[in-house]
């Protein structure tokens, strides 16, 4: 490989797919703006401006590149998962009620709930405006319905938190919806683009949904032992909005009597007082639920990898192998 082995996985297919993401982002610059609304520009720049790591267009980049794709949609398509993604973030500030995001103050925060929730349905709308371009039904068809399932997955977790009982296969829906059906659908229309075999889209399918699966229970372990400085959100917010991670779901299923009256004020009733992060801490590490998710996402890691088999060896292949590791060894 040319490229520098000491970079990051994510950098390394980053610079592999470095012109085509110029062009992915000279398409979202220009179709995150409006002539008619100053506020639009306003919290859309503020968020773009800020990064991200764009992994989502880089899957449908990747895609597309793997299964031979010379045409130019690949750039709509990967500007389209991004506004979804950007959209969602935006809403989901909202709900959770965050304050930092990309290292940066939340648009709800700097702005308000209000220009959140309709600068991310401006978003929405242009998402859908770019994957029409296409002229693919099937697009339409596969990021239509992940929309939909992003949302049902934000609103199962709305009813998830706060309530003791949501076990580990209700969690598994509430990620599979809320992050891994964007990571999934973003490889499957790069696949679908570029007119690839069944079983091969099926594949990319698939280790979208793994790796999506395992970015999203990394990240709430990282909503525990994480550093703001290096996640760029606040850590303990997931414990202060009550919400039931999988690391806090073995946590209470193992819970004795005493501990479960302390889940029970702090995550049922609400009632926090200052120390209860850190005594949820103890307990998780009391009960080595920290190691056990940890377990579950090197698992997810090795499906993705297991996923990415079924296609045809190259050289893009090889980085989502070592990107599905690299997700993983944010918590290591
Ligand atoms: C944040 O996703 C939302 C989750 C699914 C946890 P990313 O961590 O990919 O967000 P950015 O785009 O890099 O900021
Ligand atoms: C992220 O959910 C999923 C979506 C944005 C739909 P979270 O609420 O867990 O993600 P962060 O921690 O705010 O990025
Ligand atoms: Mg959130
Ligand atoms: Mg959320």
């Amino acid at each position: 490989m040319s490229t520098d082995n000491s970079q990051k996985p994510h950098d390394r297919l980053a610079a592999r797919l470095k012109t085509q993401m110029e062009s992915v982002n000279a398409l979202i610059r220009d179709r995150m703006a409006s002539r008619h609304a100053p506020r639009i520009p306003e919290v859309t720049a503020h968020l773009v401006d800020a990064g991200g790591k764009r992994l989502r267009p880089m899957l449908t980049l990747a895609a597309a590149q793997m299964c031979g794709y010379g045409g130019p949609y690949d750039i709509h398509l990967a500007a389209t998962v991004e506004f979804i993604h950007t959209a969602t973030l935006l809403h989901d500030d909202v709900v959770d009620e965050s304050t930092r995001r990309r290292g940066r103050p939340t648009a709800n925060l700097l702005w308000d709930n209000k220009s959140s929730v309709l600068v991310g349905d401006y978003l929405f709308s242009r998402s859908f405006q770019l994957m029409t371009e296409t002229g693919s039904m099937d697009v339409l068809r596969i990021l239509s319905n992940a929309s939909a399932t992003i949302a049902e997955g934000e609103v199962l977790q709305l009813t998830a938190a706060q309530n003791l009982a949501t076990d580990e296969a209700v969690y598994l829906q509430v990620v599979r919806g809320k992050t891994a059906a964007l990571f999934s659908a973003a490889m499957e229309v790069g696949g679908v683009i570029a007119d690839a075999p069944e079983d091969q889209i099926r594949a990319l399918f698939d280790y979208g949904d793994a790796l999506g699966i395992a970015f999203q229970i990394v990240d709430d372990l990282l909503d525990y032992q994480g550093q703001t400085e290096a996640t760029g959100k606040n850590i303990g917010d997931d414990f202060r909005e009550r919400k039931l991670t999988l690391p806090v779901i073995k946590a209470v299923a193992k819970a004795d009597t005493e501990e479960r009256a302390f889940w029970t004020r702090t995550i049922e009733r609400g009632k926090q007082d200052e120390g209860d992060l850190d005594h949820a801490l103890a307990l998780l590490n009391r009960h080595d639920t920290l190691k056990e998710t940890q377990r579950e996402a090197l698992q997810w890691a090795d499906r993705a990898k297991h996923a990415l088999s079924f296609l045809p060896e190259h050289e893009i292949r090889d980085m989502l192998r070592d990107l599905a590791d690299y997700v993983v060894s944010r918590i290591r």
